[in-house]
């Protein structure tokens, strides 16, 4: 017999040899109590939270938790259906209404997470004859809607206009082109030419998916992402966005004016064939989308927050993903993974968390410490997690 997980032998190998060194096991952290958007204990030590991507601290909203828990009260646990049975609750109308609202788009249809909201629309959208023009440094969940159908699939070079350009003008006639692009990329915290990239989509005939998840309710004046931000909202054919960063919940969505878009729900398998969303979650939903159409100060303070972290940084000594703070993620580049997951753990031990990143999700195979900065992150926090890079850095020898 052919034990089926040889294939895993060099993880499980990379993995022994780190945790050897004795380093605390960097995805294996215990939140033993969160106590808000920005602070949480871990191994019974106050720690500031900077890898959560919730960006807008809706978390712990009270009228975002007023509103889960009287949907949990009146509505039960779980709707044990699928939306297209009996998994269809006021609620989920209410939400994807919101979602309507805070777009000013026509159709909006919620998946169970983000990660299959990519999955179920992008197998859905582009079959076998169709091809998906995608940025290189996509994220897991769009490559794997792509795996899941079967359109060709044209990848081209991180951000690059004219490879974009190229990749279009070699699809032969007479075929469905999807281009699809993010707005932040979430590795580096870089975003997306799209303005550029929309307009090249649109000269060549392809329609244009852009997923937002990392921008929804920060970028842009009415916090709908980059598209916005750059004014080519109106072109853009699908928005797909989750609940689980800015919303401060669980869920996936995408949004579109296209007139046939409703159909979808009829032929998309992980929109079909999966169960809906608890009432409590999209009640919480429907509450922060709400909240969040009326949040222009707070992204005022986090672009506040991003600035002075990444300047603070830089005057350090670190090297970081983008020359210039674009979005409320900034990726510290460590030289290995070795020297990453032991400046996690000094960073840990000092009273702070980050997220951890290595390859195959990071580009160029590159060990990457992602902070993710919060609308509710005072002055005194960022400050505060600036003293404890300057002290884990000098400990582990990333700076001097
Ligand atoms: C760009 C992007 N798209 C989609 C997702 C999936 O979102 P969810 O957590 O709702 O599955 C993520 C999550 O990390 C993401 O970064």
């Amino acid at each position: 017999m052919t034990d089926l997980f040889s294939k895993f032998d060099p993880l499980i190998q990379q993995r022994d040899q780190l945790l050897a060194s004795g380093v605390t096991d960097p995805f294996n952290l215990v939140m033993e109590k969160v106590e808000s958007p920005t602070v949480a204990i871990c191994n019974g030590r106050r720690t500031i939270l900077l890898g959560t991507y919730n960006y807008m601290g809706m978390t712990f909203d009270p009228d975002v938790v007023a509103a889960g828990k009287k949907a949990l009260d009146e509505f039960g646990s779980g709707t044990t259906g699928s939306r297209v049975l009996n998994g269809t609750y006021g609620g989920h109308k209410a939400v994807e209404q919101a979602l309507k609202d805070f777009y000013a788009m026509d159709h909006a249809m919620v998946f169970s997470t983000g990660y299959q909201a990519n999955l179920g629309i992008i197998s859905t959208i582009a079959g076998k004859e169709d091809y998906i023009v995608l940025d290189i440094d996509s994220h897991a969940s769009i490559y794997d809607g792509c795996a899941l159908g079967n359109a060709q699939i044209v990848p081209f070079r991180h951000n690059d206009i004219e490879a974009l350009e190229k990749r279009l003008k070699r699809i032969p006639e007479g075929h469905g082109k999807l281009v699809v692009l993010e707005g932040v990329y979430s590795m580096l915290g870089d975003i997306a030419p799209l303005r550029e990239m929309v307009a090249v989509s649109k000269a060549n005939g392809a329609m244009v998916l852009v997923d937002e998840a990392h921008s929804m309710g920060f970028i842009g004046e009415h916090g709908r992402g980059v598209a916005e931000a750059q004014g080519v909202i109106d072109d853009v054919d699908f928005i797909i966005g989750t609940f689980s960063k800015s919303v401060g919940t669980v869920g996936g969505f995408c949004v579109s004016n296209h007139p046939k878009f409703e159909i979808l729900r009829l032929v998309c398998r992980p929109y079909v064939f999966t169960a809906s969303l608890p009432p409590s979650v999209v009640a919480t939903a429907a509450t922060s989308i709400g909240k969040l159409m009326d949040s222009a100060d707070k992204r005022a303070h986090l672009w506040e927050n991003s600035k002075r972290l990444h300047s603070g940084l830089r005057q350090l000594g670190f090297t970081l993903g983008t020359q210039e703070p674009q979005s409320a993620i900034i990726a510290v580049i460590m030289p290995d993974l070795e020297k990453g997951a032991a400046m996690w753990e000094a960073l840990l031990n000092e009273g702070l968390y980050v997220n951890l990143a290595r390859p195959p999700a990071t580009p160029a195979g590159m060990t990457l410490l992602r902070c993710s900065l919060c609308a509710l992150h005072s002055e005194d926090q960022v400050g505060e997690i600036l003293t404890m890079f300057a002290a884990a850095g000098r400990a582990t020898g990333c700076i001097s």
